[in-house]
């Protein structure tokens, strides 16, 4: 019998390595017994080769590979033997992928679902206290979380993704991931120290109570989405029992003092029309921009971005061209318009003979607000109020490159301009002036193109954008 212990941290790369050269030496499924260690004896094997026979090459489908994988994270100590028989199995042929009528098979798939499961309720329920200097650049967080099964090292390239420009400890009973520069490691969770309550719980609790809206208050939706055995974890949850006790009286309050409401929140907008803290326009230049815009949380939507995409050409630029937000790809790359949208835009300017290069381009919004999908983070329009926020960076680009003329791309760009932001059915193609008195062209959005379903409008929107852009090059006497 061969003893194979894997580590506690890389388990399962460690078991698809030890599974292969396992499998290539013949060693039948029955006869490797596994275990997960501790510190400097991680990773041995014990035991003789007399039990080896005709060795087999491991031959998975990526499906079959990810969803074994994603099933070695459950706490089952018969996943790592069940696992191996299977990947033998399905090398040789005598197993086919899916087939639940095999019990290993099925159990194996009932497993995945499980850390499946868990791993969304991690995403979901996870909640950061901040730890370190409000007022560094990057801020720090730290969480606690006790998942069912071991899946801190598979939930955390999603928090690396989402909270991409903070520093954050995520600490769970079996391991720790630690977010720092940009990289995750993971370490061996010390004892079961769990983080002392202090006084940002009692902010997260006071946050929780703010944001809360009884209106919405579903008791059964809540109770399915945040399941009760998740509640101990989450310091805002203390308050759940008089929340939904409460929250009847309080969506009446809410609905009578609706009438009143719009003007305290005009105010309060109006009030934060001044820079993020310590920032005045004086002292920013726009090499400096990129920093601080990463650190911008005037709105909600820098939270969960991975950065800014800050504007870029440049500083005498005489044409400025303004889109919406960046897409996934401008917020991976930190740089406007390089996605889908951002081809057709590259399309288009070379149909227009516009150099890239020399203009300012920039968005309205400078973050990506997205709503999350499996894999996917699907864009979302952001709203009036958070391009409101974010005009103070627009503003600020425009007083430090002074166009001569601006391309505004969209609605939304329209929007943050002029602080109109009817849709332009009827204003496309028109000079209009944007809040300082600048010339500027409204067109097509880029993506506008990428959605529209018949190629005769496609064909219609794409010569309408190429043409605004001669024309917006000409008021900028750019040509
Ligand atoms: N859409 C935009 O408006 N801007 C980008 O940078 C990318 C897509």
């Amino acid at each position: 019998m061969r003893r194979i212990v894997l580590p506690r941290i890389g388990t399962v790369a460690a078991w698809r390595a030890e599974a292969r050269r396992l499998a290539s030496a013949g060693v039948p499924a029955e006869a490797v017994l596994w275990q997960v260690g501790d510190g400097a004896r991680d990773l041995f094997e014990e035991g003789g080769g007399e039990d080896a026979g005709a060795g087999t090459a491991v031959r998975l489908s990526r499906t079959a590979l990810a969803s074994i994988e994603t099933a070695l994270c459950h706490r089952d100590p018969e996943r790592f033997a069940r696992a191996y028989a299977l990947v033998l199995g399905l090398s040789r042929g005598e197993l086919v992928w899916g087939d639940r009528a095999d019990p290993a098979m099925n159990r194996v798939l009932a497993q995945e679902k499980a850390v499946r499961r868990d791993i969304h309720k991690m995403h979901a329920f996870v909640r950061f206290r901040e730890i370190g200097d409000r007022d560094a650049l990057r801020r720090t967080f730290a969480a606690w979380f006790e998942p069912e099964h071991l899946i801190t090292e598979a939930a955390a390239p999603f928090f690396a993704r989402r909270f991409g420009d903070m520093d954050w400890i995520i600490a769970t009973p079996d391991l720790t991931a630690r977010f720092t520069n940009r990289a995750v490691a993971f370490s061996v969770t010390d004892g079961a120290t769990r983080p002392p309550p202090d006084a940002s719980e009692e902010l997260w609790r006071t946050y929780f109570a703010h944001i809360f809206n009884p209106a919405r208050l579903m008791v059964s939706a809540m109770t399915s989405e945040m399941p009760r055995k998740y509640w101990k974890n989450l310091p805002e949850a203390e308050l759940i029992p008089e929340m939904i006790r409460s929250a009847p009286a309080r969506a009446r309050t809410m609905q009578e003092a609706a009438a009143t409401m719009p003007d305290t929140r005009a105010a309060r907008l109006a009030a934060r029309r001044v820079g993020p803290a310590g920032t005045s326009e004086g002292d920013m230049t726009l090499p400096g921009l990129k920093a601080r815009l990463d650190a911008c949380r005037r709105c909600p939507i820098g939270a969960c971005a991975t950065q800014a995409a800050a504007g870029e050409g440049p500083e005498n630029a005489r044409l400025m061209i303004v889109g919406e937000q960046p897409g996934d790809e401008e917020d991976l790359a930190g740089r406007p318009f390089l996605g889908p949208a951002g081809r057709v835009f590259d399309d288009c300017a070379r149909a227009a003979g516009l150099d890239r290069s020399e203009a300012y381009i920039t968005n309205a919004v400078k973050h990506f607000k997205f709503a999350p999908r499996g894999k996917k983070r699907l864009h979302q329009r952001p709203s009036p109020a958070e391009v409101e926020q974010c005009r103070w960076w627009l503003d600020l680009e425009r007083a430090l490159v002074r166009p001569r003329a601006i391309l505004a791309l969209g609605s939304t760009a329209a929007l943050a301009l002029t602080g109109d932001g009817r849709d332009l059915s009827h204003r496309r193609g028109q000079i209009e002036r944007d809040r300082n008195g600048t010339p500027m062209i409204l067109s097509w959005h880029p993506a506008f193109l990428l959605r529209a379903p018949e190629k005769s409008t496609r064909d219609a929107v794409r010569e309408e954008l190429i043409a605004h852009m001669r024309l917006a090059m000409n008021l900028a006497g750019a040509t």
